[in-house]
């Protein structure tokens, strides 16, 4: 009976975890509303950067793989050091492990490192970017625990993953890897069969590495596409390269 009861209320537990304490109004971006003291519905750093990078030793050889989700402030800049040194997580992986097997088993897929290990890049992404997103700060959460947070931003992440196929976006237009595109005309297909407003960029020999997706944020995490704030002259002519990992 005890025990019964242990599992039911670790059960409610668990049912209650990773939950907003607040419902936000998603009518404004939130660079409009800066100033708000509600920085769990109002991101205080509210243009969102959602890269995707092409990285041909990592497999699937037809799906971009996740670099990150940045959120830069209004006024274009963002923090090279995180925004809150005391949520300096380490071993992101076996955190995830722990807490959501499903969701370290799709991150190992579709969130691969291309040197070191996973987890060493998902700190990485999370002490640098994910601790810039007040949305998901601790107070914005139900009887918060620690990582809820974490959680949540691994979980956002990965939901635009899931959202967006650029490689199909690309693919659709005729651009497919092995072949010399304008960045113009990649970015024209990325608009017209993703929806998204993106930089493509390429490494200093010219050769694609990278989408960069913008957007704005509206309450907690709904993200609303817009044209990025800057438009560099660079990559007008880049090689796609084929992966060149083994089908499997
Ligand atoms: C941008 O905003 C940040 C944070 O408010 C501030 O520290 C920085 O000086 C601003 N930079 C520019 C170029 O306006
Ligand atoms: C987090 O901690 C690690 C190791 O102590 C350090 O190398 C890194 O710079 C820190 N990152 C941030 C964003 O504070
Ligand atoms: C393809 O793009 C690469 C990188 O910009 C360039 O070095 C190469 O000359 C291009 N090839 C053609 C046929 O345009």
């Amino acid at each position: 009976m005890l025990s019964k009861s242990i599992a039911l209320l670790f059960l409610a537990g668990a049912t209650v975890a990773q939950q907003f304490s607040q419902v936000c109004p998603i009518t404004a971006p939130a660079c409009s509303l800066q100033g708000s003291a509600n920085t769990c519905c109002v991101a205080k750093d509210g243009w969102i950067v959602y890269a995707e990078t092409w990285v041909p030793s990592v497999t699937p050889s037809n799906k971009f793989t996740i670099h990150g989700l940045w959120p830069d402030r209004c006024n274009g800049t963002w923090s090279d050091s995180g925004c809150d040194a005391s949520r300096n997580y380490t071993s992101t992986g076996d955190i995830v492990k722990a807490r959501n097997p499903d969701l370290f088993n799709l991150m190992n897929k579709i969130w691969q490192s291309s040197s070191g290990p996973n987890s060493d890049f998902w700190d990485h992404e999370w002490n640098k970017h994910g601790t810039c997103l007040t949305t998901i700060d601790p107070q914005c959460f139900v009887n918060y625990q620690k990582y809820d947070e974490l959680i949540k931003y691994f979980e956002i992440v990965t939901a635009q993953h899931a959202k967006y196929d650029f490689y199909k976006a690309l693919a659709d237009e005729g651009i497919v890897p092995g072949a010399n595109y304008t960045r113009s005309s990649m970015e024209a297909a990325l608009n017209k069969n993703a929806g998204i407003r993106s930089l493509v960029r390429c490494d200093k020999t010219g050769t694609f590495t990278e989408v960069w997706a913008y957007f704005d944020i509206l309450g907690q995490d709904t993200f609303l596409p817009r044209v990025p704030d800057y438009n560099p002259n660079d990559c007008q002519n880049l090689y796609y390269p084929p992966k060149t990992v083994k089908k499997c």
